[in-house]
C-alpha cells in the first residue's frame, strides 16, 4: 500500500470506529462522571482504573498507565501488532483492506503460508482416510474404541492413522507434486541422519490434527499405540514450522470458543486426549496446551472470549507444578483464575470416564481461587509440625494472600492458615501486617521532594499539553515560555508530534499521533487528554495560565541554578568579566522569580 493509501484506510477504519463498542467486547464499562470505567483488563484490580473517553477516541488506565487509542487497545488485548489491529477492525467493520503493494517478502511469506497450509490440509485427509478406510488403519480404530472415542468423536476432530512405514506420506504425496523442501518444511518428514533422503516424521501413530483458531490445520500430534514401548515418545509433535508454533496454540480452541464464550469460562487440560474426551462427554468450553507450559500468549488467546480461566491439570506432582507455574501468567493479565483437583484418578479423562459429565461439571464448581490453590499446596508441602516448620510455612503464604483486598476474605485465609498451623489468629495477623507494612515503607523511602516537584511540573505539562491538543495555536505561546527541556522526557515526545502538526499545518488527531509516539508517550497523552473530562471546562483559562507559571518558574529556578554553577566556575578560574555577566543575569532571574 502507498503510504497516503494507507493513511486513508486507517482513518476510514478509525472514523467508522467507536472505541466503547470495541472495548465493550471485551470488558464491562460503565458510565460514571462523563465518562466510561472498567477494571482493567492489563493488570489485576478489583476497583474500576481503566477509562475511555468516546469523544477523543482514547482509553487510558490510571493503574498500569497503558493507554492508546482504539487500535493501540485491540492490538494489546488480541497480542497483535498494530497494524493487525487496524486490519482486524476493518473486517469487523466489513471494509476492505487494501491488498496491492505488498512487500516481496510478504508476497513470499504468503505463497509459504498458503503451500503449508494445503499440504497440512491434505495430510489431515490423507491420515484420516488411512484411520477410517483401510484395512491398515483398523489397529488405530480398534485402539480409539478401546478408549471409548466413538466415530463421531473420530469425526469431528478429524482424527486420523499414520502407515507402519518409512515412507508411507512422503512417497504419495511426492507422487502428487508436493516437493521435499515443502514437506520439510511443513514438518511432515525429516532428514535422514545418514544419506541421502527423507523419512515420515509419523509412523504407526493415531494421529490428532491441531488446529489454528481459524480452524486451519497447523499440525499433528501422533500418540503411540502402545505407550509401554520406552524407545519412542508416547506423544510425537510437529516440530516448530512457520504456522506451527506451541507457544501460540491450544489444541480445540477452533471448537471451543463459541462454548467458551457462552459459559464465559474455559477450561484448560494438559493433555490432547483430555479434552477430546471432555468433549466427548459434551464438556466443550475445553482446550488443551500442546505439552508445553502455559504462556501469557495462551492466555490472551483464551481471553478474547472469557475473563475466566479454570486449570483442571492431572493430579500428579507434575501437573500440580506446571500449574503453579501457569497461575501468576494467568492472573497477572488479569484473569480470573481457580484450579480443579481431580479428587480421583490421574487426569481430567480418567476422572469424565469413571464418574461421567455431571460429576466432572461439580468438581468444576468447586474449583478453588488461585489464592486457596496455593495456600493448600504450601501448607501440604511444607512440614509444619515443628516451630521452625510453622515460620517457614506462615513466611511462604503469606505472600500468596496478602494479593487478597476484600477484607472478609482476608480474615476467612487468617483464620484458615491459623487452624492449619495451630498458631494463634493474632500471630498470623501481626505477621500480616509486618508483611503489607513493609511494602508502604518502601515506598516512602528515597527521594519524596524531588518527586514531588516532578510530579507538580508533570501536572503542569499535562494541562498545557491538553490545551494545545484542543487549540495548536496555544503551543507556541507556551514553548514562548517555558523550553521544552523542562517538561519530562515523555512530554516532551508528545511536544514533538504536536510541533510537526503546527509546523504542517494540521490539528492533532489519535490515529496520528499512535504512529508517531512510543508507547509511554502514548499513555501519556491518553492519560492527558481522559483527565480533563471533568468539569472543569469553565477553569480551563485560569488552570492553563497557572501551569505555564508552574513551568515557566520551574524553568527559571532551573536556570538560576545553572548560572550559580557557572558563576562558580568563572569566580574560579578568574574570568571575572564573564562572572559580572552571569551575576547580572542572575539578579534579573531573581527578581522575575520573586514577582512571581
Ligand atoms: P499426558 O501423558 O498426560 O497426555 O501428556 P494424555 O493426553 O493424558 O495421554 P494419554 O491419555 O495417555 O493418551 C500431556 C500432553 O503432553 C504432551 C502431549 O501434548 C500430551 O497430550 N506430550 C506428552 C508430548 O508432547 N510428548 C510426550 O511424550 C508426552
Ligand atoms: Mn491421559
Amino acid at each position: 500500500m502507498e503510504n497516503a493509501e494507507l493513511d486513508f484506510f486507517i482513518e476510514k477504519v478509525n472514523s467508522q470506529s467507536d472505541i466503547v463498542e470495541v472495548i465493550s467486547r471485551y470488558v464491562q464499562l460503565n458510565m460514571r462522571g462523563g465518562r466510561y470505567w472498567a477494571c482493567c483488563p492489563f493488570h489485576n484490580e478489583k476497583t474500576a482504573s481503566f477509562s475511555v473517553t468516546p469523544e477523543k477516541g482514547f482509553f487510558y488506565c490510571f493503574g498500569c498507565h497503558v493507554g492508546g487509542n482504539v487500535f493501540k487497545f485491540l492490538s494489546l488485548i488480541e497480542n497483535i501488532t498494530y497494524f493487525e489491529a487496524v486490519k482486524l477492525q476493518a473486517e469487523r467493520l466489513g471494509i476492505e483492506i487494501p491488498t496491492q503493494n505488498k512487500s516481496e517478502q510478504e508476497v513470499e511469506r504468503d505463497s509459504e503460508e498458503k503451500i503449508l497450509h494445503k499440504i497440512n490440509n491434505d495430510a489431515k485427509i490423507f491420515y484420516h482416510n488411512y484411520l477410517t478406510k483401510t484395512s491398515q488403519g483398523a489397529l488405530g480404530r480398534k485402539y480409539l474404541n478401546a478408549r471409548g472415542i466413538t466415530d463421531d468423536v473420530i469425526e469431528k476432530f478429524q482424527l486420523g492413522f499414520a502407515p507402519d512405514s518409512w515412507d508411507g506420506l512422503s512417497k504419495n504425496f511426492l507422487q502428487r507434486g508436493y516437493k521435499v523442501e515443502e514437506l520439510l518444511a511443513a514438518g511432515l518428514v525429516s532428514k535422514r541422519k545418514s544419506g541421502e533422503g527423507v523419512y515420515d516424521r509419523m509412523r504407526a501413530r493415531v494421529i490428532i490434527p491441531i488446529a489454528n483458531i481459524l480452524g486451519q490445520t497447523v499440525g499433528f500430534g501422533g500418540r503411540i499405540l502402545n505407550a509401554a514401548d520406552e524407545k519412542s515418545p508416547k506423544y510425537l509433535n510437529t516440530p516448530e514450522t512457520i504456522l506451527f508454533n506451541k507457544r501460540n496454540l491450544l489444541f480445540g480452541l477452533d471448537k471451543a470458543h463459541i462454548a467458551i464464550s457462552n459459559k464465559n469460562f474455559a477450561i484448560v487440560v494438559e493433555g490432547y486426549m483430555d479434552a477430546i474426551s471432555l468433549w466427548s462427554a459434551g464438556i466443550e468450553n475445553v482446550v488443551a496446551t500442546l505439552g508445553t507450559a502455559f504462556t501469557p500468549e495462551h492466555a490472551k488467546l483464551i481471553m478474547r472470549y472469557a475473563r475466566k480461566i479454570v486449570f483442571c491439570y492431572d493430579s500428579d506432582e507434575a501437573g500440580q507444578k506446571a500449574t503453579l507455574r501457569a497461575l501468576p501468567i494467568v492472573s497477572e493479565l488479569g484473569a480470573e483464575v481457580s484450579v480443579v483437583n481431580i479428587p480421583d484418578g490421574k487426569d481430567p479423562d480418567d476422572f469424565i470416564r469413571k464418574h461421567g459429565k455431571s460429576d466432572f461439571e461439580k468438581i468444576v464448581t468447586n474449583a478453588r481461587s488461585l489464592i486457596e490453590y496455593r495456600m493448600n499446596y504450601v501448607l501440604r508441602t511444607i512440614e509444619h509440625s515443628t516451630i521452625e516448620g510453622k515460620v517457614h510455612a506462615l513466611k511462604e503464604i503469606l505472600p500468596v494472600v496478602l494479593n487478597e483486598t476484600d477484607s472478609t476474605r482476608q480474615s476467612e485465609y487468617r483464620k484458615k492458615i491459623a487452624s492449619a498451623l495451630v498458631l494463634d489468629e493474632s500471630v498470623v495477623r501481626s505477621e500480616w501486617q509486618k508483611l503489607s507494612g513493609q511494602d508502604k515503607i518502601q515506598r516512602v523511602k528515597g527521594t519524596k521532594l524531588k518527586i514531588e516537584v516532578d510530579e507538580a511540573i508533570k501536572q503542569a505539562g499535562a494541562v498545557a499539553l491538553r490545551v494545545a491538543w484542543q487549540d495548536i495555536d496555544t503551543l507556541n505561546y507556551t514553548l514562548s515560555m517555558v523550553p521544552k527541556n523542562i517538561f519530562p522526557k515523555v512530554q516532551q515526545e508528545i511536544i514533538s508530534y504536536l510541533e510537526t502538526c503546527l509546523a504542517e499545518n494540521r490539528r492533532p488527531d489519535n490515529v496520528t499521533a499512535a504512529v508517531q509516539l512510543s508507547d509511554s508517550a502514548n499513555a501519556e497523552l491518553s492519560k492527558i487528554i481522559i483527565d480533563s473530562i471533568d468539569d472543569r471546562k469553565e477553569n480551563e483559562v485560569a488552570a492553563f495560565d497557572d501551569s505555564v507559571k508552574v513551568l515557566h518558574k520551574a524553568y527559571l529556578k532551573n536556570r538560576h541554578a545553572e548560572l550559580l554553577k557557572e558563576l562558580n566556575k568563572c569566580m574560579l578560574g578568574g574570568n571575572l568579566a564573564k562572572a559580572d555577566e552571569i551575576l547580572k543575569s542572575l539578579k534579573k532571574i531573581k527578581s522575575e522569580l520573586d514577582g512571581l
